[in-house]
């Protein structure tokens, strides 16, 4: 049995690159051979499915949370070697019926199966957000160059620590679309989080956004790709110290 990582991807604000970089690390860290799972834990908003290609899913997360099915009949393979998808329901209909408060459990039985489970979460501090950030172990934040982002996002790394979370880190993403964008050295003085990667502002984001394709497997040498490359080699550099220090 592989004793998988759960890393839940958070921020302050809505829109900062949650989802994307959900899934281009998904592709990524399944390109360097780990066995992935992203979970669309954004019950209300879900999106993550469609940026990577899932469409019209007969079992979702929402019917698990309903006590309709289990997590397993959730699982779905994607286009990607070695990435599986948890999708979730976009009807008002199904996401009366889900209970967010199983998500942590429920998410949880997933580590068995996989090395990886990444959990696309809602922004905030909200109930919905709570309920699934704290069904990771691990967290990575993603904060855009702007100080109101930045503060935001500080706020739920303070919370998650607290909540006993690990905070592996902050992505700083979408760099250099103004000139005064926050630098990542002064983001990273002022967030007191480590800094893991820089992902620049790349038009070939939005362009594979819109292919349902994450941008790591539709231009990979693009500079957006190759960051989020690097952001997965990162992460697969911490994890293995991590679990190697944990025994
Ligand atoms: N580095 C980037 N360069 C260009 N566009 C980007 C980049 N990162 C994200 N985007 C675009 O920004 C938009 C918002 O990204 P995304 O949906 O990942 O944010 P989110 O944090 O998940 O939002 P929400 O809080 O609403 O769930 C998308 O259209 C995406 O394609
Ligand atoms: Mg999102």
């Amino acid at each position: 049995m592989s004793r998988g990582r759960i890393i839940s991807v958070a921020s302050g604000k809505g829109g900062t690159g949650k989802t994307t970089t959900t899934a281009n690390l998904s592709v990524a860290l399944g390109k360097l051979g780990y066995k992935v799972c992203a979970v669309d834990a954004d019950l209300t908003m879900a999106n993550l499915s469609l940026v990577m290609g899932i469409d019209d899913a007969p079992v979702t997360i929402h019917d698990v949370l309903a006590g309709k099915n289990t997590i397993d009949e959730a699982v779905y393979a994607t286009a990607y070697e070695n990435v599986h998808v948890v999708p979730a329901a976009v009807d008002w209909e199904h996401v009366i019926r889900a209970d967010p408060r199983k998500l942590p459990d429920t998410i949880k039985e997933l580590k068995k199966s996989f090395d990886y489970v990444l959990i696309d979460s809602p922004a905030g501090l909200q109930m919905d957000a709570m309920n699934a950030m704290l069904s990771g172990e691990e967290v990575i934040l993603v904060t855009n160059p702007e100080i109101s982002c930045l503060t935001d996002t500080m706020k739920v790394g303070i919370v998650l620590r607290k909540a006993g979370l690990a905070v592996l880190g902050f992505v700083l993403n979408r760099y250099g679309l103004s000139e005064n964008d926050i630098p990542p050295d002064v983001a990273e003085e002022v967030m007191e989080i480590r800094l893991l990667a820089v992902i620049p502002e790349d038009p070939h984001v939005r362009e594979a956004t819109l292919e349902g394709v994450p941008v790591v497997a539709y231009k990979p040498d693009s500079p957006g790709a190759k960051a989020f490359m690097e952001l997965a080699e990162k992460i697969s550099r911490i994890a293995g110290l991590k679990a190697m220090v944990m025994g």
